[in-house]
């Protein structure tokens, strides 16, 4: 399989990223040794849960965030990591520092249920206490994808209700995610569109999505689809801002004909989507007006959060 023309997750080449040093367990080590073992149950079965976070002058951007969701899906899964909020900041900062950063990285944070006793499903079988890994690499989300858009497909595969395996769980088993990206590649296009069960607009496999129709944003109910931290912050800043935001179902009809469309993850902030199903989303490639209104409020939050983070440590 070719390597993807683009993703939202598409970074500028930075060749320090191979000489990164990874924390695995309480140790700091370079890339090519950084291992966990076979029967670890992350691998194993994909237990465990991951959060995705920022550097931002020296601080993970909306990191009280970022907990809540973590921490509420350990618990969900009654998997104790052992780790206070304080301990993965220091995690975090420790491997940052380590690597010479204090901004423009990515981290992702895995922590999971640690190694099996047998390499079965069991979590009794788990018996030494969690795996927990922290990858930060060098990060500059790619400026071409920025500028060109994203083009989507619908796919077949759609959202779970949430009595199977919860959405809103960042867990490491991502296949319903996959399987939806990988059938986006199949149809040409770089990530996959999902519905949720009723046939309404959800979420991308990777992003929550976003479109702009005539001056309104419109986003799912926020069922079926990871409960963003970026997607809360893009609604609670129109909110702030007098731009009308609406958490509603619609349906394809309505993306096909909105003046913009754009995803949110924490990785790319806003990106925009260019074309989904071959076809032209508003005005053409690139963020429409009111995209570029979000994006320039959201880069002032970011700020905003740091810098008291900041000054809450200072
Ligand atoms: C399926 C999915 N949707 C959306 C997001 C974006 O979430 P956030 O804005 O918290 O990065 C993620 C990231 O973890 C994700 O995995």
């Amino acid at each position: 399989m070719t390597a993807p023309d683009r993703s939202t997750h598409d970074a500028e080449d930075d060749p320090r990223n191979d000489d990164i040093l990874i924390y695995v367990d309480g140790a700091l080590v370079p890339k090519m040794d950084a291992k966990v073992s076979v029967y670890d149950s992350g691998f194993m079965l994909g237990d465990g849960m991951w959060e995705g976070m920022r550097l931002h002058a020296g601080q993970w951007a909306f990191f009280d965030d970022h907990m809540d969701r973590l921490f509420g899906s350990l618990k969900a899964v009654s998997l104790d990591p052992g780790l206070t909020r304080a301990d993965i900041r220091a995690i975090l900062d420790r491997t940052a520092q380590a690597n010479g950063m204090t901004g423009d990285a990515h981290c992702r944070l895995m922590i999971t249920r640690g190694r099996k006793a047998k390499p079965f499903q069991h979590p009794a079988l788990s018996r030494w206490g969690p795996t927990v890994v922290a990858i930060v690499e060098h990060s500059r989300p790619s400026g071409a994808v920025q500028a060109r858009g994203i083009r989507l497909a619908t796919v077949p595969q759609v959202r779970g209700l949430p009595h199977s395996q919860d959405p809103k769980f960042n867990s490491h088993s991502k296949l319903n995610c996959v399987i939806a990206c990988l059938q986006a590649e199949q149809a040409g296009a770089d990530e996959g569109l999902m519905l949720d069960p009723h046939g309404f607009v959800n979420t991308t496999n990777a992003c929550n999505f976003f479109i702009v129709r005539r001056g309104q944003v419109w986003t799912s109910t926020g069922d079926y689809c990871m409960n963003g931290v970026t997607r809360q912050k893009v609604i609670d800043l129109c909110r702030a801002n007098d731009i009308p935001v609406f958490e509603r179902n619609f349906s394809l009809v309505d993306v096909y004909s909105a003046d913009e469309a754009f995803l949110t993850g924490s990785f790319g902030a806003q990106t925009p989507v260019a074309e989904l199903d071959g076809k032209l989303i508003g005005a053409g490639p690139g963020a429409g007006p009111i995209t570029i209104r979000i994006r320039a409020l959201y880069k002032d939050l970011i700020a905003r959060d740091v810098a008291a983070q900041a000054a809450r440590v200072g």
